[in-house]
């Protein structure tokens, strides 16, 4: 087990792009490793890499029904709309109302190089949404809706 640092918002790390993964290697399955340690630790439904400095394109996610790791994810097609609270390990202790799809098919690598797709509905198209965001450098609070309030 090793956890990893989660940054907060005003470190540079969380707006920069992170880079497409060549090879998913022995560092890519500890990280991914270290992730899972990391977010379940924090209490966490998702994390992505660049949230522990690492600017590589790797989210993992788990809204209760089991771990779900996507490696270079890409969005490939939303429908409909959800408005609901987001909140954010490396914004911690606050929340604001966004709105995001209602359904959110990713494709995406798991960590033996298969290709596969997922679709999420509801709390997992949001949490896609808001994991794949961070792998572009933005935050929720950049689309937020409301004030962003503590929680
Ligand atoms: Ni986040």
């Amino acid at each position: 087990m090793a956890l990893r640092e989660i940054v907060q918002i005003g470190e540079d790390v969380l707006r920069k792009k992170a880079k497409v993964v060549e090879k998913i290697d022995e560092k890519i399955i500890q990280l991914l490793d270290d992730m899972a340690d990391t977010m379940y630790n924090a209490d966490g439904v998702g994390l992505a890499a660049p949230q522990i400095s690492i600017l590589k394109r790797v989210v993992i996610i788990d809204i209760g029904e089991g771990l779900i790791e996507l490696i270079n994810p890409e969005i490939i097609s939303t429908s409909g709309e959800q408005t609901g609270d987001e909140g954010c390990l490396s914004v911690l202790g606050k929340s604001a109302v966004v709105t995001r799809p209602n359904v959110v098919t990713v494709r995406a690598y798991n960590r033996e190089g298969q290709l596969f797709e997922i679709t999420g509905r509801e709390l997992l198209a949001r949490a896609l949404c808001h994991e794949i965001d961070h792998l572009e450098g933005v935050l929720y609070v950049d689309r937020a809706e409301s004030e962003i309030i503590d929680i």
